[in-house]
């Protein structure tokens, strides 16, 4: 029974096939609209979520299944209830669980303890596998493919787990260039920099949006991450950084597509809205095609869980992972290829062996 917590959980050839299956529910609804028939998915989202929850509710209706469904304030979670103890009861309920979460790491957790497969729906600052798999489509249905393409990535690198997904996806591919723009405050973390060191890409930093356009085919906008500052005031210094408008693209390529997982706040004037180069809503009625095309390739495509040796004599310090609230976690860490460190399984975050 296999997960999907990470984008790199999905080879490159199933990412292909997800993307041929969710082409085909697009051009053929009648024939998948019986497939998933008595089966139910719980989607438990305890972080505030409009899009990522009712696509994974309007696929699961679109293949003839069942909803269960809890947000927040109504869970238990709310009581104090473990990712551990929801795991063990929604395995009893659902067929197949979809969570998102306020911690880092929380859906491997609720996966190595759930009997069903788990779809990790964004867990703190860390990943965001299905929005990947809706700009994957995105791209991919615009562009033909994903290689010697110029990306420029706009916007919070630092808590936009879209964006540390993105690359995780991206770098696996050819000849892509990274622009990072981003207020230095807000930079990509190191550990996400290594993903593009070790794949041989090239990446730029810098702040300024303007420059880096002409350059770019496709431009992914991103929301300062505003749950994530500790100092409020810092939010409130850099929720501006950046307003993509009409005038702004008329210096990018004619075929530069820009992206958004959203919700937008300030990032994309909607003055730009209009232009055949936005495909942010698009990309958004993607998502639910590719979310159908997982739970029908978890559900009934035999996929192959990975083998993973973990180092389990350490213990993480990073206070937004949830080896940190939960009672008696199993501690994993995953040994990173310069042999000198190790970095935790759950949020990634590196310490030396
Ligand atoms: C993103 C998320 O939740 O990380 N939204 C989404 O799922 N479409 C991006 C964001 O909230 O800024």
């Amino acid at each position: 029974m296999k997960s999907v917590i990470d984008i790199l959980d999905l080879t490159t050839e199933e990412i292909d096939d997800l993307i041929n299956i969710a082409k085909d529910i697009m051009a053929h609804p009648e024939y998948f609209k019986e497939q998933c028939r008595g089966k139910k998915i719980a989607t438990l989202f305890f972080e505030p979520s409009t899009r990522t929850r009712l696509s994974f509710e309007a696929a699961m209706y679109e293949l003839g299944g069942d909803v269960l469904s809890v947000s927040g304030a109504n869970s238990s979670a709310a009581k104090g209830e473990s990712v551990y103890d929801t795991a063990k009861i929604m395995s009893f309920y659902a067929d197949i669980i979809a969570m998102r979460h306020y911690k880092e790491g929380a859906a491997l957790r609720l996966a190595r303890n759930a009997s069903v497969p788990v779809i990790n729906a964004g867990d703190g600052g860390h990943c965001h596998p299905t929005q990947t798999l809706a700009d994957l489509c995105t791209i991919s249905l615009k562009k033909g493919g994903f290689d010697n393409l110029t990306v420029g990535l706009c916007g919070d690198l630092k808590y936009g787990r879209t964006v540390h997904s993105l690359i995780n996806a991206l770098s696996r591919y050819k000849n892509i260039k990274f622009l990072l723009i981003s207020p230095s405050e807000l930079a990509l973390p190191d550990y996400e920099k290594a993903v593009i060191e070790k794949s041989g890409m090239l990446y730029e930093q810098t702040d300024n949006l303007e420059n880096a356009l002409p350059e770019l085919d496709v431009l992914y906008m991103t929301r300062i991450q505003r749950e994530r500052f500790d100092d409020i005031s810092e939010y409130e210094r850099l929720k501006d950084s950046y307003v993509l408008n009409a005038e702004k693209m008329k210096s990018a390529k004619k075929d530069c597509i820009v992206l958004h997982p959203l919700p937008r706040v300030n990032e994309i004037s909607t003055d730009f809205d209009n232009d055949p180069r936005a495909l942010y809503f698009e990309q958004a009625n993607n998502g639910k095609y590719m979310r159908m095309a997982l739970i029908l390739k978890l559900l009934f495509g035999n996929m192959q869980e990975k083998e993973i040796e973990y180092i389990k004599d350490k213990v993480c310090d990073n206070p937004r992972c949830i080896t940190s609230c939960e009672q008696e976690v199993e501690q994993l860490f995953l040994m990173n290829d310069d042999g000198k460190t190790c970095r935790c399984a759950y949020c990634e975050k590196e310490q030396k062996i």
